[in-house]
């Protein structure tokens, strides 16, 4: 695969970016180079924004909802049929385990097109009660949509993002995060496939402040939707400020999973070690605090440490592997960074802390799964993102003082609860300041659900049938009853 050049996919063509640059795509889990991919910028923005404009008044705006659909669900049905290839892709791309690039990413991109594709003829507006008038409204779409995702789930994500604003009747420019572009590209190419119009989806790969920047900064873009840290979430803001695009950020998280002492054991204990795991821990609502009723504290860390020793951290092509790669050295560095801080602060490792020592991981980029014990909340551990395997443990003593230390983080993406009292799972989940709250699961989501981030965690919402309205304008239609003058035409 090295040597393979990947172009900017726009108007239905591959083209090399305007400026002839190219950048690496490496492997996290091998630093393989696995091929060279277009450096798109402001140049390559502008024709992918006009080509997508083009598309929407020709072909995509006013298509019949039917057939729009039917393409929605090509999409998902290629995406499934292209399945292995795909998640190959992925793990090559990310450092994921490929068994859950198959079991995860793949199906669940999927998933967003088929319940979307199924959206695009329930989409409408309302009629009014109004004397002497007919009201209604009509549901508009908002032209073209730029779409920027993150690494660490590069196609699901893209997916969550292109399905409803494509359901809509929108049209996408997306760019990919420059350490994992190979997948949007192929989505683009999927799209094409299944008979979407040219320009309908354009996929521009390249970095964040160029690419990026120029897709927010872009006058001819409606709505900017992006997922990734809130420090870029807020320039994000601040570029769409010049023509008023709508914004929906997603951006980082600090989830609260509370044990309460009457927990079902297992389920919690299992839930806690895949929660800040799984992925890696590069999730933004990995359950990266686990606060833990003192009288139980001592058992179930214990056990949970054994757990998390026992999975195998390696190669993400092997079936067994359970963690893989760091998406990149920035990304491992970063982590590694948070461990020391939280050692200076005094918090206890209780395992993990430093890179795998099997010497035929050692041209990749690999964590073992860290678990800090005695974490005050104030620590930077506890309150920062660190997008990595890291788990902070923290305790608390009663109901009260477990929703003041889960509320107590500018984030407010998710938290969890564990306890087999209804009465107080329904009483504390009205009080945690999260847009999403699981009572007894961690990390349930579907494309039916709304998924939104309250307090730095994010600006409006994504998925279920609630995102229909962030990609859609609303006009109000007044037609008079009458055909006397009315009273207030009079001057
Ligand atoms: P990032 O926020 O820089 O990147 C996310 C996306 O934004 C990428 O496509 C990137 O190219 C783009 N971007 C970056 N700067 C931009 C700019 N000035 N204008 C427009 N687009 C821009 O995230 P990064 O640096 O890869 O990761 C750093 C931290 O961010 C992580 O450690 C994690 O804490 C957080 N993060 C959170 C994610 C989430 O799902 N909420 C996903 C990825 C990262
Ligand atoms: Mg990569």
């Amino acid at each position: 695969m090295a040597q393979e050049k990947c172009q900017l996919l726009i108007d239905g063509e591959l083209v090399n970016a305007e400026s002839g640059k190219t950048f690496q795509c490496i492997n996290p889990a091998n630093g393989d180079v696995l091929a060279l991919i277009a450096e798109g910028d402001a140049p390559d923005i502008d024709k992918a924004v006009n080509a997508a404009r083009r598309a929407f008044e020709q072909h995509w705006r006013d298509m019949d909802v039917g057939e729009r659909g039917q393409l929605l669900r090509k999409v998902a049905d290629l995406l499934r049929e292209r399945l292995d290839d795909l998640a190959l892709l992925e793990t090559l791309d990310n450092g994921k385990p490929l068994a859950d690039s198959k079991a995860g990413d793949i199906p669940g991109a999927a998933a967003y097109f088929d319940f979307y594709a199924g959206a695009v003829d329930k989409i409408h507006g309302d009629t009014v009660p109004f004397p002497g008038f007919f009201n209604y409204t009509v549901r508009e779409p908002l032209g073209v949509v730029g779409a920027i995702v993150p690494w660490n789930y590069p196609l699901a994500l893209a997916a969550i993002k292109c399905a409803p604003a494509l359901a809509c009747g929108n049209t996408v420019v997306l760019k990919p995060a420059e350490q994992t572009p190979l997948t949007a590209l192929e989505l683009g190419k999927i799209c094409l496939d299944a008979g979407l119009p040219p320009g309908v989806l354009n996929v521009v790969t390249g970095f964040g402040p160029t690419a990026g920047a120029a897709l927010a900064r872009h006058t001819g873009v409606a709505k900017v939707t992006f997922t990734g840290s809130s420090e870029v979430g807020h320039k994000i803001l601040e570029m769409s400020a010049a023509n008023l695009k709508r914004t929906v950020l997603e951006l980082g998280g600090k989830t609260a999973n509370i044990v309460f002492a009457d927990a079902n054991w297992d389920a919690a204990l299992n839930s806690a070690v895949r929660t800040i795991f799984l992925n890696q821990g590069q999730i933004c609502t990995a359950g990266s605090r686990l606060l833990i009723e003192e009288s139980i504290k001592d058992e179930f860390v214990g056990q949970l440490v054994a757990k998390a020793e026992r999975l195998k951290v390696g190669d993400p092509l092997k079936p067994d592997t359970k963690m893989g790669a760091i998406v990149s050295k920035e990304q491992l560095d970063r982590i590694k960074m948070y461990i020391e801080l939280g050692k200076e602060a005094g918090a206890t490792l209780l395992t993990g802390g430093r890179e795998p020592e099997a010497p035929e991981l050692a041209g990749g980029y690999f964590m073992l799964p860290t678990v800090f014990d005695d974490v005050d909340n104030s620590m930077r551990i506890a309150q920062e993102e660190i997008f990595g395997p890291v788990l902070s443990v923290i305790t608390f003593e009663d109901e009260d003082d477990a929703i003041a230390k889960a509320n107590d983080v500018k984030y407010g993406l998710a938290s969890a609860l564990w306890t087999k009292d209804i009465t107080k799972a329904h009483r504390v989940s009205r009080q945690l300041e999260s847009g999403i709250v699981w009572v007894n699961v961690t990390n349930v989501v579907g494309p039916q659900s709304p998924y939104c981030g309250y307090k730095a965690s994010g600006l409006g919402h994504e998925s279920g049938m609630d995102a229909i309205e962030t990609f859609t304008r609303l006009k109000s239609v007044w037609v008079n009853l009458s055909d006397e003058p009315h009273p207030w035409a009079d001057m």
